[in-house]
């Protein structure tokens, strides 16, 4: 099917396995318009005044930046009016968006994180958009916070957009993972890649090794074989990787194998990880396994945790299945 439009791939696929409503076909094209939107908006830079501070905070504490602000609107503006959610929620807002009443709701709950790689907006690195739909319970017209806490495995979609050289968008609707490519001169996106897998065993690794002091012991005996190399335990040399945008380190980990680390630390000791689990882990969790690939928190998998909370942070190991079970065994049964 490599090279039909994101509308043909949702229309066969819809045909071909029937586990696809006519409303997340209209939630997936409409999200992959926003992501067209916002790449527009990133590739214009400066010249549209897009870059540099909000001036504002969100509710993680974190300085907002011109193009989080712009993202987070350009996705909500563009799913509130289309009758296909119930309600949506984002890393930019403390609490779920409600769909305004002048529009009709649909069954879909839609979570994302707007514009992931903040810090890499005002030096020209690739950042992405991540997204997770989960179904709202059955009878419940308003959604409130509590509905939206779903383990990840309830999850009937999940993709990001990378906005890097190119633009692409990778998706899963539970059928693998596949990867499209923006066509800027058509404005489609074009299946470019089916099915992606990911190597059981890898030589990269990526983790932010400027917190190194901060971690936990398994984190520390793992990394430090790797570092070892040849000579070492593990007996081959490994080579590393960190972007700091979690879509780009994780594009490049369905590409060509690798594995992604992000564990709790000690630097905030009443926080579990720096990621957030309902629009960050899941989905990056889902899109993982679906190619073959594994993510854990180091004890549990990603997709089995019950959120407790919207913007809940989790510790993440992801990719290279056999990279992944190594790093979990060292934290314990
Ligand atoms: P966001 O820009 O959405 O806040 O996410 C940034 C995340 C993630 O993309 C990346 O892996 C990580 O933060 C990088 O963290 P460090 O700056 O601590 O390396
Ligand atoms: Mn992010
Ligand atoms: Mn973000």
């Amino acid at each position: 099917m490599k090279g039909i439009t994101l509308t043909r791939y949702l229309i066969e696929e819809q045909r071909a396995a029937a586990h696809i409503e006519g409303d997340l076909r209209l939630l997936v094209e409409v999200v992959a318009r926003a992501c067209k939107a916002i790449s527009i908006a990133i590739g214009k830079g400066d010249l549209a005044g897009v870059l540099g501070n909000a001036g504002t905070g969100n509710v993680q504490g974190e300085a907002q930046k011109k193009l989080d602000v712009i993202s987070n609107e350009i996705l909500l503006e563009a799913n509130e009016w289309g009758g296909h959610l119930a309600a949506m929620a984002s890393e930019e807002m403390e609490k779920p968006y409600a769909i305004p009443h002048r529009y009709p709701k649909g069954e879909y709950l839609l979570l994302f994180d707007p514009l992931d790689g903040s810090s890499n907006i005002d030096v020209n690195v690739s950042v992405g958009t991540i997204f997770s739909v989960l179904r709202c319970p059955e009878g419940v017209a308003e959604p409130g916070e509590h509905h939206f806490l779903q383990p990840g495995t309830r999850q009937v979609c999940a993709g990001y957009a990378v906005y890097g050289p190119t633009t692409l968008l990778v998706l899963t609707l539970g059928n693998g993972t596949h990867c499209f490519t923006l066509d800027r001169e058509m404005g489609s996106f074009i299946l470019t890649e089916e099915n992606l897998r990911i190597p059981e065993d890898t030589r990269e690794f990526a983790i932010n090794m400027s917190n190194q002091r901060h971690w936990e012991a398994p984190v520390r005996r793992y990394v430090d074989e790797l570092l070892a190399g040849k000579p070492g335990p593990r007996g081959k040399d490994f080579n590393m990787r960190w972007v700091a945008s979690m879509v780009a380190d994780v594009h490049r980990i369905l590409s060509r194998g690798g594995i992604f680390m992000y564990p709790r630390d000690a630097r905030e000791p009443d926080k579990p990880g720096k990621l957030r689990l309902m629009y960050e882990a899941n989905p990056m969790a889902m899109i993982v396994e679906q190619a073959g690939g594994a993510a854990t928190d180091g004890n549990r998998r990603i997709l089995d945790v019950q959120p407790d909370g919207l913007h809940q942070r989790v510790a993440v190991f992801l990719g290279s299945r056999n990279e992944v079970q190594r790093v979990s065994a060292y934290h314990g049964p």
